[in-house]
């Protein structure tokens, strides 16, 4: 039997290049830092039969109906709104993502945007750098308490869950809202469910953590910001457009909050330029969530796995549209 002919999208792990090529041909379009043009991709995957994707490439019915031969994209992300599902599903295609191997590192990442956030970390070191610490004053880039405080997480799913179990280790109360209600969530870290507008107005720190989709695109505008407190901190590591920028930006400069940490912005990469960056009660840092090395070798590794698994007649391990392998 011809083995598969696969492309990847970006320069990846070792690793994973090895997975595939142990049963499959490959072409990688060989670059770390810039995604390829759409234009090579469409004409790469059209004579191929699966690809490995990055978030970055927007896999859409244009681009599937330009490559009928391709009949998998392994997306390497949890998230996985660069791809439009329901058009792969209708024509049979399987796409697949890399959901668990990224939630502790995520999690990390959105603990540390909290700390950082609330005691005001990147401004203090701008101080210091500036010559602005004259001496050790009362008030001096004074911040919010973390310890003992309320985190409000919207989306506790794998990451939102494993923010909770780090806030447990703070001593705080924590609220939680999704469509659905978790018992798991509620027994592990005492998570006490909400309506998100009481959360938001409960909440000393607001975690977003929800899928974008088209329910959540924009969950979070003027109304969600001027319910939340004064002293209260916005953190998103989730996606940029589940936020109205700037919405974030009247609250962050008017006082209705207090500050912000993002991971994400509305479009990526944010303009250096961006009135968000200019404000020093915001913490921003370029979608690094999963950016370990060790995560963003597995993320390869089971991209990969689900790719050739697939194209080799074998159950991939996490098929977003499993329907279409019935
Ligand atoms: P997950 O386990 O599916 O969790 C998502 C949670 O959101 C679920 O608990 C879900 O609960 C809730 N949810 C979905 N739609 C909702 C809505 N309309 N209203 C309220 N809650 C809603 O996913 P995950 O693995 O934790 O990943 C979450 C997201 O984080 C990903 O989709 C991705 O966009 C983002 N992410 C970002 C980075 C980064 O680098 N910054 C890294 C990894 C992931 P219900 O179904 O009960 O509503
Ligand atoms: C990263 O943002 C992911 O969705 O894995």
């Amino acid at each position: 039997m011809a083995r598969p002919q696969v492309y990847v999208s970006r320069t990846i792990a070792e690793a994973a290049l090895q997975i595939i090529a142990r049963e499959c041909d490959l072409r990688v379009y060989e670059s770390a830092d810039y995604p390829v043009p759409r234009a090579t991709l469409i004409q790469e995957v059209a004579a191929a039969d699966g690809a490995l994707v990055l978030l970055t490439d927007r896999i859409d019915a244009e681009l599937m109906d330009a490559a009928p031969r391709c009949r998998v994209y392994a997306n390497m992300a949890v998230g996985y709104d660069n791809i439009d599902v329901p058009a792969a599903t209708q024509r049979g295609i399987l796409i697949t993502n890399t959901p668990g191997v990224l939630t502790e590192t995520t999690a990390d990442l959105t603990f540390a945007l909290i700390l950082a956030s609330a005691r005001r970390l990147y401004e203090a070191q701008r101080a210091i750098v500036e010559g602005r610490w004259n001496t050790w004053s009362t008030m001096f880039m004074t911040g919010q308490d973390v310890y003992g405080a309320t985190l409000g997480i919207v989306g506790a799913g794998r990451i939102g869950s494993a923010v909770a179990r780090r806030a447990k280790g703070f001593g705080m109360r924590i609220l939680y809202h999704n469509r659905r209600r978790s018992p798991e969530l509620e027994v592990e870290c005492g998570a006490e469910y909400a309506s998100l507008d009481d959360l938001l107005r409960q909440s000393d720190f607001v975690s977003v953590l929800v899928p974008l989709t088209p329910e959540t695109r924009g969950m979070f505008g003027a109304r969600e910001f001027s319910l939340m407190k004064p002293t209260a901190v916005f953190i998103n590591t989730a996606r940029g457009p589940i936020v109205d920028e700037q919405a974030l930006y009247q609250a962050l400069t008017t006082g209705k909050i207090w500050a912000a940490g993002l991971d994400v912005y509305a479009q990526e990469p944010v303009d250096p330029h961006h009135p968000l960056l200019s404000l020093p009660n915001v913490t921003a840092v370029p979608h690094i969530g999963s950016a370990s090395v060790a995560t963003r070798t597995r993320m390869a590794t089971l991209a990969a796995e689900n790719l050739v698994a697939a194209l080799t007649g074998r159950r991939p391990p996490t098929p977003v549209n499993p329907e279409v392998l019935e």
